[in-house]
């Protein structure tokens, strides 16, 4: 078992199982139970079988325990005796096969309600709980680790089949000598006294396979990412060196973990070698066992053997696997922690007449030393262009998130026109909100499927009138397939620039009431960006524009300018009167964006060698 307080036990996992998948999980052990049976029964049948073969059991005589009892039952005739014998193999073997598919189902299930249960939730847990969490870990999760709690449900439940068996064996070796039962069961007792030993074994086995099939993966997967970078860099090599360690490592590791499983097993099968010496010893010297007896009971011992094997193994390799059901048991846990409110998807859209305005807010992301946003109060008039601007680490991409409300700040709160905006109104608030992020992702797919994907009932139509109000329309003409052309990962065959246009046309499809942009048009050229900045502010009215912008050039244009600095709120008004303040931040920070281009060059790197 593991340390007390910590991990899952083998019956917690098997709790988790019945949670998971109850209805096969009572099929097939219903079914286990049944096949343990035949087995038992079959077994029984070799008594009067050899009987009518002329060879005493001395266990045959009616009234003599069990088997005497199921005996007397049975017909007395070879013939019959025989078809009796093909009926009971032959349901046996139907019903191996209908426990098989319960337990196939068992295991299917189970990793695919597991997997059903950490996406949603998953995608129900607050954005703080969900942002720090690594994508390549989350993949490994989902994909690896759900492996491994596939594979330890199979092991659970065929060691399961196999100890049910082996009780029955056990039970056909106590009615046929008690006393030798007696004397195996010591046996018995002594070679499993490693097996505590071995699982604790077992389970550091799984923990180190744990952490290194994951650092594998997720190297693997971050690599792949960051490919372009390494080349250019001209440390591929060395980045191939690192993957090739860490895949060493890993298998040496494997190796190593199922060599002391087969370890295990062959310490097993020696000993019940000799165990088995020593009951024939006494069977045959001491007891005078009746030969028919000696010999059921050794079938009896020849099959008992292996299947105490397959349970250790199983159990082994069960407890070999938990700490992969411990990483997905545990992130369920911290994701179904952090729910919110469940999603209701049609929610019609709030009408902003007035203003968007956060009033106080105070938000910290967890573990952080200071507030990203303290006590800051923004009003965002309706149908007007609102720019946010302060430098790196201001808390402006932090402000959109508590307008888009993915963050819950601890204090103050949203509001749409003096409504406060809660839990309640979550859905239709985002409903009306178009937004851009700062790192926008872009799918594998066609243009048209990119762009739809926040609306996916928009017909082609849409589609273009949206990509033109992007200024995607030149960008379309020169796509070989137009909006059928993909894309590339994460559109890598795009531009930069591109990329931000297809992501403006997808929120712009939505026809938003409210138009979220964050640093959206960074990647364009200058003409290029004023040609959006035209088109955003001809959709006001109908639609109220936040922008977030390192360029001030944009901000200038804009009706209403929020100045954020360190998480706090500096000053908000027209550009015109902030920007003549005295000692504005705002007048600084355009002093610095106009000045930038003829910055003195330092002495120390102005000297030519
Ligand atoms: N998930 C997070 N966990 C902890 N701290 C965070 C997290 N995201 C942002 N921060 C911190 O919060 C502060 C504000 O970040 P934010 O992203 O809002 O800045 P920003 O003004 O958008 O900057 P930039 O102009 O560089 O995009 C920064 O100090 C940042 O380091
Ligand atoms: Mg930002």
């Amino acid at each position: 078992m593991p340390e007390p307080g910590r991990g899952l036990s083998i019956r917690r996992f098997a709790a988790m199982l019945f949670r998971a998948a109850p209805r096969a999980t009572v099929v097939s052990v219903v079914l286990m139970v049944i096949v343990a049976l035949t087995e038992g029964i079959s077994l029984l049948l070799l008594v009067p079988l050899l009987a009518l073969a002329g060879v005493t059991t001395g266990v045959s005589a009616p009234q003599s325990g069990i088997v005497g009892r199921v005996t007397a039952l049975l017909p007395h005739s070879l013939g019959l005796l025989l078809l009796v014998y093909v009926v009971v193999v032959a349901s046996r073997a139907a019903l191996e096969f209908a426990e098989t598919v319960a337990s196939v189902t068992v295991q299917t299930e189970v990793t695919r309600s597991l997997r059903e249960r950490l996406y949603r939730a998953l995608i129900g847990a607050r954005w703080e709980t969900v942002a720090p969490l690594r994508g390549a870990r989350l993949a490994h999760v989902f994909t690896t680790e759900l492996e491994r709690v596939s594979l330890t449900t199979h092991e659970m439940l065929s060691g399961a089949l196999q100890l049910l068996i082996a009780l029955i064996y056990a039970g056909a070796a106590v009615a046929i000598s008690p006393g030798l039962a007696l004397v195996a069961a010591g046996g018995a007792v002594i070679l499993l006294l490693p097996a505590r030993r071995q699982q604790r074994q077992a389970r550091r086995d799984g923990d180190v396979l744990t952490v290194l099939g994951a650092e594998l993966f997720v190297g693997a997967t971050e690599e792949v990412a960051t490919l372009k970078m390494a080349k250019s860099a001209g440390i591929a090599s060395r980045v191939a060196d690192r993957f090739s360690k860490r895949g060493r490592v890993h298998a040496r590791a494997l190796i190593m973990a199922h060599a002391r499983y087969r370890a295990a097993a062959a310490f097993l099968t020696a000993g019940a070698a000799a165990a088995l010496a020593v009951v024939v010893w006494v069977a045959v010297e001491r007891i005078h066992l009746a030969p028919a007896s000696l010999l059921i009971l050794l079938f009896v011992c020849a099959r008992l053997v292996p299947r105490i094997t397959a349970v250790q193994g199983s159990f082994l390799i069960t407890a070999r696997a938990l700490p992969a059901a411990e990483a997905v048991q545990a992130l369920l846990d911290d994701l179904e922690g952090a729910a919110e409110r469940a999603e209701r998807p049609t929610s019609a859209p709030l009408e902003v007449r007035k203003s968007v305005e956060l009033r106080e807010v105070t938000y910290q992301y967890p573990g952080a030393v200071a507030p990203a946003l303290r006590g800051v109060s923004v009003s965002i008039p309706a149908g007007r262009v609102t720019a946010v601007v302060g430098s790196s680490g201001a808390g402006k991409s932090t402000l959109a998130d508590v307008l888009l409300l993915l963050l819950t700040p601890a204090q103050g709160g949203l509001f749409v026109d003096d409504t406060p905006v809660g839990d309640e109104l979550r859905d239709a608030w985002r409903a009306s909100i178009g937004y851009v992020p700062q790192e926008t992702h872009l799918f594998h797919d066609s243009v048209r499927e990119n762009v739809r994907w926040v609306a996916p009932e928009a017909t082609d139509d849409d589609v273009l009138e949206a990509l033109r109000m992007a200024g995607a329309s030149a960008l379309l003409a020169r796509l070989p397939r137009g909006l059928d052309t993909l894309i590339g990962d994460r559109g890598t065959l795009l531009s930069g620039g591109e990329r931000q246009r297809l992501a403006l046309a997808r929120a712009l499809l939505r026809r938003p009431r409210l138009l979220v942009l964050d640093e959206a048009t960074s990647a364009l050229d200058p003409e290029s960006e004023r040609a959006i900045r035209h088109t955003i502010a001809s959709l006001t009215p109908a639609v109220t524009v936040l922008t977030i912008t390192h360029r001030l050039t944009t901000a200038r244009q804009a009706d209403h300018v929020v100045v954020l600095d360190h998480g706090s709120l500096v000053a908000s008004g027209a550009w015109e009167a902030l920007v003549q303040l005295e000692d504005s931040r705002l007048a600084s920070l355009w002093a610095a964006q106009l000045g930038a281009d003829d910055d003195p060059v330092p002495q120390s790197t102005a000297r030519s060698s």
